[in-house]
Order: structure tokens, then sequence, then C-alpha cells
């Protein structure tokens, strides 16, 4: 399966589970990407990431030149069936990394010269192995920008899902066998590699975002609770894991593996800030993050500046931004 079909398949399967836990969830989370396209310049162009079918995203307050960009064939359908709106649309893969994924896995599961699968265990080792020379490279999401200049951008729900595509991309082309080593007291070295590959893509697209000079309103994933333990939320503070309260030890997994937004984005200043947690289904508990970023909070640098091998100059535009013009 390639990654169009496996996000077509997770969304489908997104959209079909029971939602009559969402309710709090998504108000919070359409009142801050309301806030987000409310507050955005309506004479410049506005770019939705992971803009899905549009469940999280109150489209009737975007302005007329916003994009939706999402990897599923069908979200810009769902979106007009949803919203009763046809609206711009890039189709694909925003990190830039995936398709060399797929294309990496499938060596490593075919014998060369052959059509022969090679024993599960061997690939999963192989593809470990070659998994460190992958650098996504979000240059797609880079020259979208460069060539819009957005002057907003939301990223709706995605970044902390970019993980459990790959795991299921590696399961689905390694199907009926098992990628990981199922054995918790031995090291799984691919699930570690792959771990360690989403967080390059997350470096890459996030790197992207803080570059751009948009406003960033970013809703995320910021944990993933596992078991029916009694969860409470403390005050808001910097590091997550602080404000969890439970009686029991808790099982905790990180969705964005080597990414701490509020540390990657501290240039910006910020415009909003808030954690929740919601209830995705049995035994699944998510600690939302939601981060609004508005320009970079640095002094303008004086003289030229060299940005992607052109001599630029820096300098403030009308709503603050800092952007580059050739010198
Ligand atoms: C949890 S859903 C977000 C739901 C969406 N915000 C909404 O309002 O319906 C994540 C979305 O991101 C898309 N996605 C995941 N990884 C992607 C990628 N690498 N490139 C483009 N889209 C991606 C999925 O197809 C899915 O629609």
């Amino acid at each position: 399966m390639n990654v169009k079909g496996l996000l077509a398949r997770e969304q489908r399967a997104y959209l079909r589970r029971n939602r009559s836990e969402w309710k709090d969830h998504l108000g919070r989370a359409r009142s801050f990407f309301g806030e987000g396209l409310r507050r955005a310049d309506p004479a410049r162009p506005v770019l939705i990431l992971g803009a899905g079918t549009g469940l999280e995203i109150p489209w009737a307050l975007a302005p007329p030149m916003t994009t939706g960009w999402d990897g599923d064939p069908w979200s810009r359908l769902g979106t007009a069936l949803r919203h009763r709106r046809w609206v711009p649309w890039v189709f694909g893969d925003f990190t830039g990394g995936f398709p060399e994924l797929e294309t990496t896995l499938q060596r490593c599961l075919t014998l060369p010269g052959t059509l022969q699968r090679r024993p599960a265990e061997r690939a999963a080792l192989r593809l470990a192995g070659l998994l460190p020379s992958l650098t996504p490279d979000a240059e797609a999401l880079q020259a979208w920008i460069a060539l819009h200049q957005p002057g907003t951008i939301l990223v709706a729900n995605v970044l902390g899902q970019l993980g459990s595509v790959a795991d299921r991309l590696v399961e689905a082309a390694f199907r009926p066998a098992q990628p990981w080593v199922s054995d918790p007291d031995h090291p799984d070295h691919l699930a570690e590699a792959l771990d360690a590959w989403t967080a390059r893509a997350l470096q890459a697209v996030c790197g992207v975002l803080r570059d751009s000079g948009a406003d960033l309103w970013l809703l995320h994933d910021r944990a993933v609770i596992h078991g029916n333990d009694a969860v409470e939320l403390g005050p808001l503070e910097e590091a997550w894991a602080g404000q969890l309260r439970s009686a029991a030890p808790l099982e905790v997994g990180d969705p964005l593996p080597g990414l701490d937004a509020l540390d990657f984005f501290r240039d910006r200043s910020r415009l909003a800030f808030n954690r929740w947690l919601w209830p995705v289904g049995e035994g699944q508990l998510h600690l939302m993050e939601a981060l609004a970023l508005g320009p970079s909070a640095r002094p303008v640098p004086e003289g030229p500046e060299r940005f992607e091998g052109l001599i630029l100059e820096a300098h403030s535009n009308t709503s603050g931004h800092l952007a580059f013009r050739r010198a």
C-alpha cells in the first residue's frame, strides 16, 4: 500500500470512530483555528496543513485565498461535502520524506534481481540500517510558501500523526509478517531508526514553518496516554509532563520524538498557548497542545542576509513580519 492509500484508509478509520467524547476537543480545536482564520490578513493567502475533511476547521471563517493541503486523495471532496465550499488544494506529502521511505521499504523487502521477498527479520535489519541515511526535505512545502507567501499557516492536528503514518506504512509493507521485535527486553533497531526518521521529518517541516515568516497556528498531540487510569490536567506550565495528574503510574507515548514546539519556536512571539485532554477512544487519551505564534521576536538583522543562495535584504513589512527582498 502506498502512502496515499494509507492516508485515505486512516482518515476513514478516524471518521468512523465513536465521537461521543470528542465534543469538548472539537469545540476547542474549532475555536482555536477559528481565531487563527479571523485574525489572518484577508489580503494574503492562508495555508492549512493536514486539512483533512475539515472536522476541526471552521472553513466559513477562512479568507478567500485559503488553501488546504492533505495527502488523502478524498480530503478535498470531504471538505466540500462538509462545508459546501470547493477550495484550492495541494495533494501530497508535505514532509517530502514518505516517497523515499516507500521506495526504501520495497528495496529492503525484495531480493535483488527477483520478485522474491527477503525474510522479514533480515528486511527489518536492513531497513534499520538504511533509515539513518534518509533525510526528509520538505522542499515542496518550502517552494509553495516561497511562491504564495502565506500570511498565516494552520497546522491542523497532523504533526503528531507523522510517526504513526510511518509505522503503519512499514507494517502494511511487511504484512503478513511483523516488522517489530515482540520481546520488550530486546532492542528494536527498526523502531528506533523509524523514530529517528520521524524526528528528522518533524525538524524539516518545522524548520520550513519557522522560516516562513507566517503566523503559525499549531495544534498537535503532545502526548498519548494509554490505559484507563483517571488522569487530570494541572495548571498550564511549559513542561507538558508536569501537568499530568494521576494516582497511578502512567504509560505515556511521545508522538513528537525530539520536538518540543515551545522550544523550537522560542524566537517567535506567542499569540496563544493552551493544552487539553481529548479522549480519542477506549484506553487512549491524547494531551493536545495548541500554540499560536506571531512574528519573530528577534530584532531585524542589519545589512544583507544570505538566504537560500540569494543575497537578500531583510525588512519589516506592514504586518511586522520579517521579510526579504533581493539586495
Ligand atoms: C488527524 S487528521 C486531521 C484532521 C483535520 N484537521 C480535520 O479537521 O479533519 C490528520 C490529517 O493529516 C493528513 N496527513 C498526515 N500525514 C500527512 C503528510 N505527510 N502529508 C500530507 N497530509 C498528511 C491525513 O491525511 C489527515 O487528513
